[in-house]
Formats: structure tokens, C-alpha cells, sequence
């Protein structure tokens, strides 16, 4: 049967969907013919990379009078963005532009994205609805974790939560004793967090020898970095929540591309009236069918400021067929970038792989970094992964980490040292985990 509306686990009251997430497939496809048209004519007409790229490979905007259509067009990647940093890939006059975010990028220049009040509008409604599909309703108070600044993470969450009639906290990242104290005394329903940090405050709540299952949080929504089904059990857990996965990217808007649906946690459901999605083979740019895994590619349908056409990602994941909102598309969990893929001995490993091998464990709670080094001309692996204070020995837990070593051999199928360390040892994020550290000398 299809889902239409939503029953709230809290009020009982059933909100109205948006008119998007209630179309059919095909409503949904007709009304992305119509957009995309627009979108690539308005690239075309106001952004100079763009009617240069269309240009050399001998497609107009007019060629396009079907979605199939679009895989005639370029490709743009991240160095398209850098090489017209900051501001060349506005398609309106700055001073249309009412904000402008930019991604953090360790090295070089960073990517720049600009909106204008339209845009933002659009974002905040994206943003409503994915709050609305993790649970959330209007009156509920927010605890929203996510960076406030240059990353989209905060003002995106924050827009959205407003938007949807809630109360927003706006703590942003840090001070994770302060965060525990405001989640005790303000007791949000929602947090919105990157789920790495949101187990740095659990650390916290324990240390304050508070029961986190007793918090007033109901909902968590979080993303901004690739986690596991078995990292959401371990939430889910710890807090007595439902906890649903949201994704985005700066390129495209920021947080609501796709959001899971609480009432079905089964991928996420990209909302396809405002952003087109392809899947490509990485290696060939071949646009794979719906269910085949491979590059996600996004196309705005209805941003002024920043349009972006066929922007390669990087994520890994596969399309799949609606179920909560039918018409429209879910995408897999993106389970890594292919940035992030470690190739160690030729085997591919994301450190998604090695998370769910740990937190199918009882002694590690999911606070883990990956060291790659060279041996020789040997690459090895090396995991710290932290234990749980209540299975923290001082002893290293060897027969323990020996066992996660086989299994990773046996299931993924390269060595690795398993090294537990003590409780509290490693590094805690703020926002993004950073899982790799490559000790391999250059060259
Ligand atoms: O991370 C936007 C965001 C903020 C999404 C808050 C969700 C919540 P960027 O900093 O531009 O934007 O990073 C985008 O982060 O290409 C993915 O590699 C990764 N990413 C984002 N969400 C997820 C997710 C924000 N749910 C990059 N699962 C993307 C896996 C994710 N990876």
C-alpha cells in the first residue's frame, strides 16, 4: 500500500505531506522534463563554463527534449568548481546572491556555492521535509549539533527546522559538556548531528553519569559523513531513538538532497522534484540502470544562484525504486567515496567495512581510525579501535582483536592488525570523523 501520510510516534497527528512527495512516478518525471529543460538552458545562458563545455561537446540545451536526453550532456567535477573559484560559476549577478557557503577542503582552494533568496527558500522546504520524514514535527524543540559557518551543515538544518514551525537550539559543534547540559535542561525531541559526534556525547552523558536512554531525545537525524546500519542499532540503542540518515552536499545545496523515512529506515528518499540523480560507472561515465551500484550524479533542477549540471560526487551507491514517498527514487546508504577507498594489496576496503566489523563486537563502540604504513614494499593496515569502558582490561583485549582480524580476512578479505586501545584515547570529531590516516611514504 502506498504511504502518504505519516503517523507521529509522539502526537498522533497526521501532517500533510508536500504535494511533491505525494505524486506518482510519473507526475514526478514529467515535472523534472520540465525543470531540467529550464536548468540547462539557464546554465547555458549565465554561466560561462557551462556554455563552454555544452559548446565542445556539440550539445545545446534545445537537444534535450527527454530525461534519457541528459547523459548527452558533460559531466562538471570538483576541479570545474575550483578552476572558477570563487565566484565564476554564479549563474546571477552577486548581488542576487543573499548567501554564500563554501566547503571546508584541507588543501587548495575551496569549493564556493552561492544562493539567492529563492534558493534559500527552496533549501529550507527540502530541509522541512526531511526533518518531517525522520519524525519531527512542528512545535517539537531541535538540538541542531551540525557546524554553523561556511559548511552547510548548521544554517541548512537550521532553515529547515524553522521552516517546519520547531524550536532550534543552535549549538553547533564543540563543547560536548555543554551540549550533554543542554539536551538534560532544554530537552529537545530532535538532534541533528553527525553521527560520529553524536557517540563523542554519548561518551559525555556517560562521564556525567547520565542514562542516556532516558534523554527527551526521540529523533536523530544524521549524516555528512558515510555511517553503518549497525552504528544506527548502536544509537538507536544507547538513546532509545530513531535515528535516520540525511544527506547532501555543498555542490548541490547542502543537508536535504535525500532523507530517510522513520517509518520505513530503508535507504533515502532523494527528493527528485528539485534534484535529478544518475548513477555512472566511475571508470566509463556509462549511466547505469536503477539497482546497478556505482557513482551518484546530481543535477539542480531549480537553483538560480548555483545551478549544477551532472556534477560527479564521488558517492557510492545504487538507485532504487521509492516506497514511503512512491514517486520518488531511494539511494543506498552511500557506504564511502571513492576518495576514501583504501586499495590495500589490490583489495578495495572502505572504512565502512571495517566499522561494521567492529561494532558487531560487544567491546568496541564504534571510535576507531585506520593507519595505512609500508612495510618494505608491503602496504599494511592498522586499526585503533577504542574498547568500551566496561570491557577495558588494560590487557589489550588480544584474543578479542585477533578474532575482528579473521573475520575481516574471511569476510573482506585482506590482514589487518587489530590494536585495541583504551577508552578516551582517540580523537574525538566535532563534525566529520577522519577515519584515514596514510603513513605511506609519497610517491
Ligand atoms: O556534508 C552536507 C550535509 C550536512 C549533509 C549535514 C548531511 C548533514 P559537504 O561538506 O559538502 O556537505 O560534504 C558532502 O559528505 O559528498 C558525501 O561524501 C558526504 N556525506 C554527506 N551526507 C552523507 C551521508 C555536507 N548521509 C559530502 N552518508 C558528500 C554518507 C555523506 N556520506
Amino acid at each position: 500500500m502506498a504511504v502518504t501520510s505519516i503517523q507521529s510516534r509522539t502526537t498522533g497527528y497526521v501532517p500533510e505531506l508536500d504535494q511533491a512527495e505525494r505524486a506518482s512516478r510519473d507526475e514526478i518525471m514529467a515535472l523534472q522534463t520540465r525543470r531540467l529543460a529550464w536548468s540547462l538552458q539557464h546554465a547555458y545562458d549565465n554561466v560561462a563554463h557551462y556554455r563552454k563545455s555544452f559548446d565542445a561537446a556539440g550539445i545545446h540545451p534545445y537537444d534535450f527534449k527527454q530525461l534519457s536526453d541528459l547523459a548527452r550532456f558533460p559531466f562538471t567535477v570538483k576541479t570545474d568548481l575550483r578552476d572558477n573559484y570563487p565566484f565564476n560559476m554564479f549563474a546571477v549577478p552577486r548581488e542576487r546572491l543573499v548567501r554564500i557557503h563554501a566547503s571546508s577542503g584541507t588543501t587548495g582552494k575551496p569549493i564556493v556555492v552561492g544562493y539567492t533568496q529563492g534558493d534559500i527558500d527552496i533549501w529550507a522546504d527540502v530541509m522541512a521535509r526531511s526533518i518531517r520524514a525522520a519524525g519531527g514535527r512542528t512545535g517539537m524543540l531541535m538540538h541542531n549539533a551540525y557546524g554553523y559557518g561556511l559548511f552547510t551543515g548548521g544554517l541548512g538544518a537550521h532553515y529547515g527546522a524553522e521552516k517546519l514551525g520547531c524550536t532550534v537550539v543552535p549549538v553547533s559543534g564543540g563543547m560536548t559538556e555543554r551540549q550533554v547540559q543542554l539536551i538534560n535542561d532544554f530537552k529537545p525531541d530532535i538532534i541533528t548531528v553527525t553521527p560520529s559526534y553524536m557517540l563523542a556525547i554519548l561518551d559525555e552523558f556517560k562521564k556525567q553519569r547520565l542514562d542516556p536512554r532516558k534523554s527527551s531525545l526521540k529523533f536523530g537525524i544524521f549524516g555528512a559523513e558515510p555511517w553503518t546500519n549497525a552504528m544506527r542499532t548502536e544509537i538507536e540503542h544507547a538513546f532509545d531513538m530513531d535515528a535516520t540518515d540525511i544527506y547532501g552536499l555543498s555542490e548541490v545545496m547542502g543537508p536535504g538532497v535525500a532523507q530517510e523515512c522513520v517509518e520505513t529506515k530503508d535507504g533515502l528518499h532523494i527528493w527528485e522534484d528539485h534534484f535529478y540523480p544518475e548513477v555512472i560507472d566511475p571508470e566509463t561515465g556509462k549511466v547505469l540502470s536503477d539497482g546497478e551500484k556505482g557513482e551518484l550524479v546530481f543535477t539542480s533542477l531549480t537553483k538560480e544562484g548555483f545551478p549544477i549540471i551532472r556534477y560527479r560526487t564521488r558517492d557510492l551507491t545504487r538507485l532504487l525504486p521509492g516506497t514511503a514517498r512512491p514517486g520518488m527514487r531511494r539511494m543506498e546508504k552511500v557506504t564511502g567515496r571513492s576518495d576514501d577507498m583504501i586499495i590495500l594489496r589490490g583489495v578495495n576496503v572502505f572504512p565502512t567495512q571495517i566499522e561494521e566489523a567492529l561494532l558487531a563486537t560487544d567491546w568496541c563502540g564504534g571510535h576507531f581510525i585506520i593507519e595505512l604504513t609500508r612495510e618494505g614494499r608491503m602496504d599494511e593496515m592498522t586499526v585503533l579501535a577504542e574498547a568500551r569502558h566496561e570491557h577495558w582490561d588494560g590487557s589489550g583485549l588480544e584474543a578479542q582483536a585477533e578474532k575482528v582480524a579473521v573475520f575481516i580476512k574471511n569476510t573482506i578479505g585482506i590482514s589487518t592488525q587489530i590494536k585495541v586501545v583504551a577508552p578516551d584515547t582517540l580523537e574525538r570529531s566535532l563534525g566529520k570523523a577522519k577515519r584515514v590516516y596514510d603513513k605511506r611514504p609519497k610517491g
